[in-house]
């Protein structure tokens, strides 16, 4: 870690000088500044040349980019004319918050009570996500849930939608409006599910289609192609998925896998010819890179070196996987074979749109299962693996020249328990831990997409 003599986290002895212009595109941002090189792995404290912390530091950002990253007494001199300082000392600057799978149309059925997933799917999300028909009622639903996201701190997430394609409209002009890095895209469902949600191979082919050619690449969008689940596509409509990802090369997969052990049972019915539930996927041509499984729980050798060898990417979910019951993601097993991972919510299925309170609960699935998460390796998790397992780390997940410049500012006295908590702890690895462990959206002093704050 490139570490800064002589200063600490509360920085408050500088004199600050503030350019005022009616309209400029250039903001230097001076606060604590936190971000990864690269994987930390797996001690408390990280390898000194995959991370970079700067106490006094000065985040320069022009045109929504990085322009230049430094300390504060070196910086200053570099400041572009006309570069309006910004005074965030005290607060720690970490980049945005990547959510590797949630479902935007669940926001009104979080904490729904006391089933497991296939009687959860039937009692609560089918009838909550029959509502997305109606567009109005969508785009209301789409901008609640990106206010949620980013007054929690995260910047990109991979989004389902509903079968409706009118649900997927909604989501990406809400995204569109807010210059946000979204992913999103309809669900594919032509069986075991009410008719009221259904398509069949040819209507989810054409309107996935549309979709694409409408969105795919459009401002910081990108399309999924999103089959809900194995049980509920038949071998045709994951046949018309594969024809989709084979014309749209650049486009996402986004499903479930092996979340629930009676899940697991009814796609080995449904599919007696295949080795295991992940073999229905691969037999399909669906697992490449940009491909992204969530759950990931019911697994063995031979799956997790599948999805490795593919070049796709899990979404450990914690908070879901406790909530509705499923089993612990083992986060070590899925480390060894180099799979890439990042973290998800969830929701509604999890129980928090916060990421901070999501790498809490992951920490404490990972000690169930006889291990630890650090907290830099639960930090590159949420940023910049999370960049990686949708493979856009050119464009975010740290603070590099030339990245995109979204990111969040945390203040350490978010709480009085915290505020009172975090003054005990000596090094910013431990801030960071507590910060994760007892943190959620009232650590989040504001939330910044393309250098300018847009949250809290
Ligand atoms: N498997 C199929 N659909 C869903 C869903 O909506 N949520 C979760 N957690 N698992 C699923
Ligand atoms: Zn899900």
């Amino acid at each position: 870690m490139k570490q800064v003599p002589g200063t600490d986290l509360y920085p408050n002895n500088h004199t600050t000088r503030t350019v005022v212009m009616t309209e400029t595109n250039c903001f230097a941002y001076r606060a604590s500044i936190l971000h990864l090189l690269d994987d930390p792995g797996i001690g408390f404290v990280p390898e000194p040349e995959h991370a970079e912390f700067i106490p006094d530091g000065l985040l320069v950002v022009q045109d929504g980019k990085v322009l230049r990253l430094g300390k504060t007494v070196d910086e200053l001199a570099h400041l572009p004319t006309g570069c309006e300082l910004v005074d965030l000392s005290g607060q720690l600057l970490i980049p945005g918050l990547i959510d590797t799978h949630i479902h935007y149309p669940q926001t009104d059925m979080i904490a729904a009570y006391g089933e497991q997933l296939l009687s959860w799917l039937e009692t609560y999300t089918f009838p909550t996500e029959r509502c997305f028909a109606d567009p109005v009622h969508a785009r209301e639903v789409a901008d609640f849930f990106l206010e949620q996201l980013l007054r929690n701190g995260t910047t990109t997430a991979l989004v389902f939608g509903t079968v409706h394609k009118a649900s997927v409209e909604a989501f990406f002009e809400a995204a569109e409006a807010r210059q946000l890095r979204m992913i999103a895209g309809k669900v594919l469902m032509d069986r075991n599910c009410p008719d009221y949600l259904r398509d069949t191979p040819e209507s989810g082919y054409v309107e996935s289609r549309e979709l694409i050619e409408k969105w795919q690449g459009r401002g910081r969008l990108s399309y999924a192609v999103t089959p809900r689940f194995a049980p509920t596509s038949s071998p045709e409509q994951l046949e018309k998925a594969r024809e989709l990802l084979n014309a749209f090369p650049e486009v996402y997969l986004h499903t479930h896998v092996a979340e629930n052990l009676r899940e697991v049972e009814w796609v080995r019915e449904l599919f007696p010819d295949r080795r295991s539930y992940l073999d229905v996927y691969y037999h399909h041509g669906l697992l490449r890179p940009r491909s992204v499984l969530a759950h990931c729980i019911h697994l063995d050798h031979q799956d997790r070196t599948c999805i490795a060898e593919t070049g796709t990417a899990t979404a450990f979910c914690p908070t879901s996987n406790l909530f509705i019951g499923s089993g612990l993601f083992d986060f070590y097993a899925n480390r060894d074979h180099g799979i890439r991972t990042g973290l998800g919510t969830d929701v509604g299925g999890g129980t928090s749109f916060s990421l901070l309170q999501t790498a809490s609960e992951a920490y404490k699935v990972t000690q169930m299962l006889g291990n630890k998460l650090p907290p830099a390796q639960a930090l590159y998790l949420l940023t910049l693996g999370g960049a990686r397992a949708l493979y856009l780390d050119r464009q975010i997940g740290n603070f590099a020249v030339g990245k995109e410049a979204d990111f969040i500012a945390l203040r350490l006295d978010g709480t009085p328990l915290l505020a009172r908590r975090l003054q005990l702890c000596a090094s910013i690895w431990e801030k960071l831990f507590v910060l994760m462990m007892l943190g959620d959206e009232r650590s989040i002093a504001g939330t910044y997409i393309l250098g300018r704050k847009v949250a809290v």
